[in-house]
Parts: structure tokens; C-alpha cells; sequence
């Protein structure tokens, strides 16, 4: 795809192994993020998004295992193997090249700790001064888009928005060019939702940081992302430019997604989302993995599984019936 890129993955698997079972929650995905852009990653709950997500820090311990790929990083110039950096390399990348808000985070900052302090740990465990780190908070806050007044308050002092933001500006501390935000705005009620995507928006454009927004909901990711990856049990299935998947979406899975999401009409009822789930990933799956819930499907969808192929410029798709 065209655009510079900041990091490329190439063919990553990664399985859950345990002695009774073992789950492969991402299977082959293959894609890069471009410098200076949002790539949103979209797919149901349980397709493997923040199994992913891990890969980009190398943050895969067990039962987790990385069965095979690369990713290269290319923020520092040369070409870097992440996945082959040492500890002493990994700290210099992690959260000063490539930063993470995690799934769920605005409930795990230390309860006993001020503002402040959360974010000026994380700054030494960087390698950066006392000095230096107290003397950033304030940027930091700002940047965030929240009062500096919130340094000397404590996590439950604070409402979901704002330890959102916190997060934020944690994430920002080492000065990151990447940034992996896993369902930032999930929890937060739709007004706060909205700013926390304006917030990021505008540090892309501010800071030219790169961005990977993951989120179940394709109607968010829709308003700011500049790229789009379908995920759909542990797979990349359909992937382009966000315009052309919001708009002339080819996968089926992507028009079931893009479909359930409820009318203005209806706006203030509950997403009536697709019937059915996701399969389990623990066994073995023939065929278009989609198939089962697929209106569409076929024998051939059954038994012979659809790959990505390219349906337009820069535009992917892994299904038999295109749009
Ligand atoms: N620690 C774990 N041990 C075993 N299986 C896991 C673990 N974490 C996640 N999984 C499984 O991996 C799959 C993908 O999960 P996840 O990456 O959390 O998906 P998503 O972020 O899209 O909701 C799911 O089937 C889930 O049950
Ligand atoms: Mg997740």
C-alpha cells in the first residue's frame, strides 16, 4: 500500500498454548502502519485485536507464544527486527519508539499514587532524570488535553474521561513516534468518546505520531481512521483505505459490522450486532471462517478458504462474494 511506513508486520501468528488446548488467536496477519497515519483495527470481541496489540511492544509471554512473522520498525531509520531485540534494545524501544494504552487501563492506574507520580515513574524506568520528568508533567497534562491542577490529584478523583487522558499523557511521557491504543474510548459514554478520538486526531496532526486505534465499533473507527483492517478470528480479512471500506465495503463480515450499526433514528438503542459469534479459535478452521453466519455462503466457503486478494487500489478482501 502506498504511504511511508513506520512498522510492517509479516505473517504473524500467535497461540495461547496450554497443556489441554491450544488457541490460535492470530493467524497470519500480515500489514504496515504508515507514518503519520491512524490505521484502525476492527473486529468483534474475541478475534484476536489485543492479541496483536502485543506483538507491537514484544510483549508475549505464556501462555502466549508467537508461532512465527516479523515486524520491522522503521522509526529510527534502518530497518529494525523487533522481535529479535534483546532486553537491553527492547527497553530503549519499548514506550520511547512504540507506546500502548492498553485494553481496559483507565481502571489500572495505581489508586495510592498521585497523577504525577504515575507519570514520572514511568519517565526514570526510561531512563529520564527526576528533574527532567517532574518539569514534563505539566506538558504532558496539556498535551493530554486536561488541567495541570489534575498532577496532585489521585486516580479516583478523576472521572473515566480524565483517567483516560492520564493515559494519554503517560503514553506520550517518552516522546513515542507510535502509539497502539487498545478500545481507548470503550467505557466512556459517547460525548467523552468523541473528544478522547479528537484528542488523538490532533496529536497525529500535532505530532505526526502514528497510530493504531483498535476498537469493536467500525462506526468509530470510521471518523478517525485514515485506514482500515477487518479482523475476524485471528485474521486480517478485509483491509483499505477507510473511505472505501465505510462505503463500498467488500467482505461480507465488514457488511454485517457495517450494517448493525444502528440508524440515526435509532441512535440511543443498543447495536443489534450480527447473529451468532465468532468461532472458537481452538480448533482447526475449513474453510471462510465467516461462513457459518454468512447469509451468502456457499459449499466452496465451506471447504476452501477465501485469501486476500486485491479488489480495488489498495484495497483487500478475503471473501467469494465482493460486496
Ligand atoms: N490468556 C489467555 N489464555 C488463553 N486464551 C486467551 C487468552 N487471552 C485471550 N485468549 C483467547 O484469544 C482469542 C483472542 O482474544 P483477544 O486477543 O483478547 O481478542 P479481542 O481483543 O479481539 O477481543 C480469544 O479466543 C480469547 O479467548
Ligand atoms: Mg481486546
Amino acid at each position: 500500500m502506498a504511504g511511508e511506513r513506520i512498522m510492517e508486520l509479516k505473517d504473524i501468528s500467535i497461540s495461547y498454548v496450554s497443556k489441554k488446548e491450544k488457541t490460535d488467536a492470530v493467524r497470519n496477519v500480515s500489514f504496515q502502519l504508515d507514518k503519520g497515519s491512524i490505521l484502525g483495527l476492527v473486529g468483534e470481541s474475541g478475534c484476536g485485536k489485543s492479541t496483536l496489540a502485543s506483538v507491537f511492544l514484544k510483549l508475549i509471554y505464556p501462555p502466549s507464544k508467537l508461532m512465527g512473522g516479523s515486524l520491522n520498525y522503521y522509526g529510527r531509520g534502518d530497518e529494525e527486527d523487533i522481535l529479535n531485540l534483546k532486553p537491553p534494545d527492547l527497553r530503549r524501544y519499548r514506550w520511547k519508539e512504540v507506546a500502548m494504552i492498553f485494553q481496559g487501563s483507565m481502571n489500572s492506574l495505581n489508586p495510592v499514587m498521585k497523577v504525577e507520580d504515575q507519570i514520572i515513574d514511568v519517565m526514570i524506568d526510561h531512563d529520564y532524570s527526576y528533574t527532567e520528568a517532574m518539569n514534563s508533567v505539566d506538558k504532558l497534562l496539556q498535551m493530554a488535553g486536561i488541567s495541570k491542577r489534575v498532577r496532585s490529584l489521585y486516580p479516583h478523583e478523576l472521572s473515566g474521561g480524565m483517567k483516560q487522558r492520564v493515559n494519554i499523557a503517560i503514553a506520550l511521557s517518552c516522546e513515542p513516534k507510535v502509539l497502539i491504543a487498545d478500545e481507548p474510548t470503550t467505557a466512556l459514554d459517547v460525548v467523552v468518546q468523541d473528544q478522547i478520538i479528537k484528542k488523538l486526531e490532533s496529536l497525529r496532526n500535532e505530532l505526526g505520531l502514528s497510530i493504531l486505534f483498535i476498537s469493536h465499533d467500525i462506526s468509530l473507527v470510521g471518523v478517525i481512521a485514515d485506514k482500515i483492517a477487518i479482523m475476524y478470528a485471528g485474521k486480517i480479512v478485509e483491509i483499505g483505505k477507510a473511505t472505501d471500506i465505510m462505503n463500498n465495503p467488500k467482505h461480507q463480515y465488514t457488511i454485517a459490522l457495517l450494517s448493525s450499526i444502528p440508524s440515526l433514528e435509532d441512535s440511543g438503542k443498543k447495536v443489534k450486532g450480527i447473529p451468532g459469534k465468532p468461532p472458537v479459535l481452538n480448533r482447526e478452521i475449513i474453510g471462510c471462517a465467516f461462513a457459518d453466519r454468512c447469509a451468502k455462503a456457499t459449499e466452496r466457503c465451506r471447504s476452501e478458504e477465501p485469501q486476500l486478494e486485491q479488489v480495488d487500489s489498495e484495497h483487500l478482501s478475503a471473501c467469494y462474494f465482493p460486496g
